[in-house]
């Protein structure tokens, strides 16, 4: 916060004309730095097994090695501006003034790499690599987002165990994930990326992520160590457009965004990655506050903070860095340390020294920090891949886990009639539109590298799941564009089956990084191809691809059923049949609000009530004059083929003193659910809760807890919830992080979505 203050001081000093001839003085005078406290390093962590060796080594570096290890180059240029470093980064490797290197991959080629830096440096380290490894190298699971409707964090657990095992087999040290960004912005490219728009969950699946990951020992063959992304507040880009303007108070920054981190923290997370975003002024990659005041010293944090790529120096396109020697110092200073792609802090760094403008207790810090993990990854012991052992490809055993997984991501929207699941004895089915064939099943962050393996796509799926059926497959309509050609031949194909389902949605290449739509409907034609089919009176069920919540419009209704299967992975095709044919029964819930329409974004379902909440006989209270209100689809919707009865949240007290709680006293809540229909099937048990009456205004609900559970029919459970001050109580203004745990009632709601009506009291007192 320091930075942040200084400014604020000087403005509140001589009001808004002298601020500005008062920041003038200031960096005429030399930018501000250790003088103001900005270089002063957090306090160092409880040394650990490897502390001796980092200092030793520490103490014989010199200025240029130190600054190196701060570094990362990239190897291919693939995922930011500005091409390949690769020869930049042999020399530095061989120089010993480099630390890290991404976007490599492959035993032989980091092999060849690592011998430049480990045999031919003078001190020897290691180099760490790192790669985007999001949701799978070789067997892609479904995208993050998918996972997160699981509702499931054994789900996130086994990806990141099969990615950490592909990616540490080839040389890969370090996967840039989980990515925790939660966001109100369907809009928004990255939300493919991350977990929906709650808190709690996903700080969930953050914490199951990192753990899958990185085990409990990170020297271990099948583990790397994992990157919680990005800090803080991404997901908040105004207008979802990306890289775009966050301004949130510090309350919302703690109760919105920055919880996911603290789990992933305490989960053990060796990696933290910076955001490209302003948080309120200040440029992520600036920001004290965030990277070193709540990050380093209130959460004891002794990991290391990496840039984003190219972040460092675009503090000075943002306007909050002088040039690109000022930017160094600022992020430095802030607590990055290292610095990814830009090379500001390791070309600047001993000008920045000798100046005064960093200090080398925070250099050293950074370095420390950096040399732990190396040691922690056993990288001293063993710097190579073993190049026989390097998976090369999926298994059959990982591709039935991503199946597995992408089965239980998907979420049934509508089922009229029961028209799902389908009978595997249907003479005649007609697999029609765009997705039908298509192997764009990956998501966003399949890398180049998994060009070789084709993913399954439905008709594969649908022929398998139905071997004695009559299969046939019309486009009718690409992905995008405005042909409409091909919809009567669809229609012929559909009219002579008797059913068909009808596979639509968008490619992946609209989601993921700058990948930011205005309009979240089915692009091109699809939606005609859609009524075509309506038309031509078959039965058919609709099938969603996307890695966002889209738009639906009219046609919705026209639909038997609607099953979002988002961008599920290698093994989509199969497992979208499993759950059209009944062999899983669907469970999952959506993790993400679908708005009826772009207008009504944001839509969440943990938003503040106003003073005049919409109610259909007052006309001054908030809602859209040309819209229906909320949403298409709540937070945690989601059908099964059988039915749940949800009981009343059972409190293990009715009262509890505040006092109790903020000791650590904690309360239990006992839901039971019983599987009421025909068949065996899993439910997820939401419990919600609200604060009516706070110093902050609460949310109408958030979740607190949720289990998913598998239950034969007619059979019951009871799942319970242990739920202590950081749960009931919320965060403050308070920049040093206050947790306040007031007095009064808290409301608890337990259900199967954000809507659950099942209610009891709790009074704090
Ligand atoms: C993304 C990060 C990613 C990095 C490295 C950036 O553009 O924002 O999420 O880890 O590139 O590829």
């Amino acid at each position: 916060m320091t930075d942040v203050r200084r400014r604020t001081v000087l403005a509140a000093a001589g009001g808004t004309a002298i601020a500005g001839k008062a920041a003038t003085i200031a960096r005429a005078q030399g930018p501000p730095g250790p003088a103001d406290g900005t270089g002063k390093p957090p306090p160092p962590p409880p040394p650990g097994p490897h502390e001796a060796r980092v200092q030793a080594l520490l103490g014989r570096m010199t200025v240029e090695e130190k600054l190196g290890q701060l570094q990362q180059l990239a190897w291919t240029g693939d995922t930011g501006p500005g091409g390949g470093q690769t020869a930049q980064a042999e020399k530095a490797a061989r120089a010993g003034r480099l630390g890290s290197v991404l976007n490599i991959y492959g035993a032989k080629t980091t092999n060849t790499l690592q011998r430049m830096a480990v045999e031919k440096s003078r001190l020897g380290i290691p180099l760490i690599f790192g790669l985007d490894v999001i949701h799978g190298l070789w067997t892609t699971f479904p995208i993050p987002l998918a996972q997160a409707a699981s509702f499931d964090p054994a789900v996130a657990e086994r990806d990141a165990e099969v990615s950490a095992k592909e990616a540490r087999s080839n040389g890969v040290h370090w996967a840039f994930s989980p990515m925790m960004d939660v966001t109100h912005e369907p809009r928004w490219g990255r939300i493919a990326e991350g977990n929906g728009e709650d808190p709690y969950l996903t700080a969930v699946f953050a914490a199951a992520k990192t753990r899958g990951y990185q085990g409990d020992d990170l020297r271990a063959k099948d583990r790397v160590a994992a990157c919680a992304k990005h800090l803080v507040a991404y997901g908040g880009a105004e207008g979802g457009r990306d890289y775009n303007t966050v301004d949130v108070s510090e309350a919302r920054l703690r109760n919105l965004y920055l919880g996911p981190f603290r789990a992933a923290v305490d989960a053990g997370v060796a990696t933290v990655m910076a955001s490209f975003n302003t948080v309120s002024g200040v440029p992520a990659h600036g920001n004290r506050h965030v990277l070193t005041s709540i990050l380093k010293e209130e959460w004891s944090y002794d990991g290391f903070v990496v840039s984003d790529y190219n972040g460092v120096q675009e503090m000075t396109v943002h306007g909050y860095a002088a040039d690109r020697a000022d930017a160094g110092r600022l992020a430095l200073n802030a607590g990055v340390d290292m610095e990814m792609a830009s090379t500001t802090i390791a070309e600047y760094g001993k000008r920045l020294l000798r100046n005064g403008q960093i200090t080398t207790a925070r250099l050293d810090d950074a370095v420390a920090r950096i040399l732990r993990l190396k040691f922690r990854l056993g990288l001293f012991a063993h710097p190579y891949a073993d190049e026989d052992a390097a998976v090369t490809g999926p298994t059959k055993a990982t591709r039935a886990t991503a199946r597995e997984a992408a089965a239980r991501t998907m979420v049934l929207l509508t089922n009229e009639k029961s028209t799902l699941p389908l009978d595997t004895s249907t003479g005649a089915i007609a697999v029609v539109g765009p997705f039908g064939d298509s192997t764009d099943l990956r998501g966003s962050w399949a890398g180049p590298w998994v060009k070789a393996f084709r993913p399954v796509t439905v008709l594969d799926g649908v022929k398998h799941a139905a071997p004695r059926a009559h299969v046939t497959h019309a486009k009718g309509v690409d992905a995008a564009g405005k042909d409409t050609g091909g919809i009567r031949k669809a229609v012929a194909v559909a009219r002579a089956a008797d059913v068909a389902i009808v596979v639509v949605g968008e490619g992946s290449t609209l989601s993921g990084e700058a990948s930011v739509r205005s309009d979240i409907s089915l692009p091109g034609q699809q939606e005609k191809l859609i009524a075509a089919i309506a038309d031509s009176g078959t039965p058919f069920v609709v099938v969603l691809l996307s890695g966002r919540p889209l738009t639906m419009g009219g046609w919705l209704h026209s639909a038997a059923a609607v099953l979002e299967a988002w961008h599920p992975g290698i093994e989509g095709g199969n497992a979208i049949a499993d759950v059209l044919f009944g062999t899983v029964n669907p469970g999952g819930k959506l993790p993400v609000t679908f708005p009826r329409a772009v207008g009504q974004i944001p839509i969440y379902y943990n938003h503040e009530n106003t003073g005049r909440p919409y109610d259909p006989a007052n006309h001054y209270t908030s809602k859209y004059l040309d819209l229906a209100n909320g949403p298409q689809f709540p937070f945690g919707h989601g059908l099964s083929y059988t039915t749940f009865d949800i009981g009343a949240p059972r409190l293990s007290v009715s009262r509890i003193r505040a006092e109790a709680l903020r000791k650590g006293d904690t309360i239990e809540v006992a839901v039971s659910v019983r599987n009421t229909g025909r068949r065996a099937g899993d439910e997820v048990v939401q419990l919600y809760l609200r604060d009516p009456v706070a110093s902050i205004v609460q949310p109408v609900r958030r979740l607190c807890g949720f289990r998913r559970v598998g239950l034969g029919t007619g059979k019951s459970t009871t799942v319970r919830f242990r739920l202590g001050a950081e749960d009931l109580g919320f965060w403050t203004h308070d920049p040093d992080g206050e947790l306040l745990v007031q007095k009064g009632e808290i409301q608890f709601y337990a259900g199967n979505s954000s809507l659950a009506k099942a209610e009891r009291t709790l009074t704090i007192t």
